[in-house]
């Protein structure tokens, strides 16, 4: 009998639903409960219907952890923005394709901050419009729920975008991690991860639940059930 090793999937908590009076706090919590990325979603009330954080923010978060901070720009314009964010400390940026006129210079912009650069998909865009900038890319997240609030139920044709996402990185022989973000939890980790998702964003499953570490093993392990 072979026995398939378990690939190391990556839990990324959102800050965005955690209590906003106790950020530190809660990036300490998530730190202790296995959390392996901080996720930050940076929102500008025009682009998407909600506002959250600005590079000041981040800044004064930076000395609360070590563990890596992945900040999802969904801003217009996200160029103007990009050098503030790595000055604050994002170890990791991504921009949407639906708001990067230029996608190649702002990928360009973040790896001379030397910072890792992802692109983001809403729901609707489709992967193809990666096709000629796969290898400035460090990862893509696949967003399963459209962009703009916590707490929303999971896009399910999601799953059959990771795994077409899967295929066509793949294809192109190209080492990119697939991120997915909106709607995960214990209940739909272990499908992402069969999908091809290496790092898994989730907000409201973890940050409203009673035990942090609880949800993040259940994530990791996929027993979740249903
Ligand atoms: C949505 C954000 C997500 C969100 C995920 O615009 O990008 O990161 O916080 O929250 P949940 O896990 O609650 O869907
Ligand atoms: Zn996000």
């Amino acid at each position: 009998m072979t026995v398939k090793k378990k690939k190391n999937v990556l839990v990324a908590p959102s800050l965005l639903s955690a209590d906003f009076g106790r950020l530190c706090d809660e990036i300490i919590a998530v730190k202790e409960a296995g959390a392996d990325i901080i996720h930050l979603d940076i929102m500008d009330g025009h682009f998407v219907p909600n506002i959250t954080i600005g590079p000041g923010v981040v800044s004064s978060l930076r000395g609360c952890t070590d563990l890596p901070f992945d900040c999802h720009l969904m801003i217009a314009d996200p160029d103007r923005f990009i050098k503030a964010f790595a000055d604050a400390g994002a170890d990791m940026i991504s921009v949407h394709v639906e708001t990067a006129v230029h996608l190649h210079r702002s990928l360009a912009l973040i790896h001379e901050q030397g910072v890792k650069a992802g692109a983001v998909l809403n729901p609707a865009t489709p992967i193809e419009t990666l096709r000629h900038v796969v290898d400035d890319l460090d990862y893509v997240l696949i967003m399963s729920v459209n962009p703009g609030f916590g707490g929303q139920n999971f896009i399910a044709s999601s799953l059959e975008k990771v795994r077409d996402l899967k295929a066509f990185l793949a294809r192109r022989k190209a080492d990119i991690l697939i991120e997915i973000d909106g709607g995960i939890g214990p209940g739909n980790a272990g499908d992402a991860v069969e999908a091809g998702a290496d790092i898994l964003v989730a907000g409201s499953a973890i940050f409203h639940s009673a035990a942090y570490r609880d949800v993040i093993a259940a994530m990791r392990t996929g027993n979740g059930g249903k």
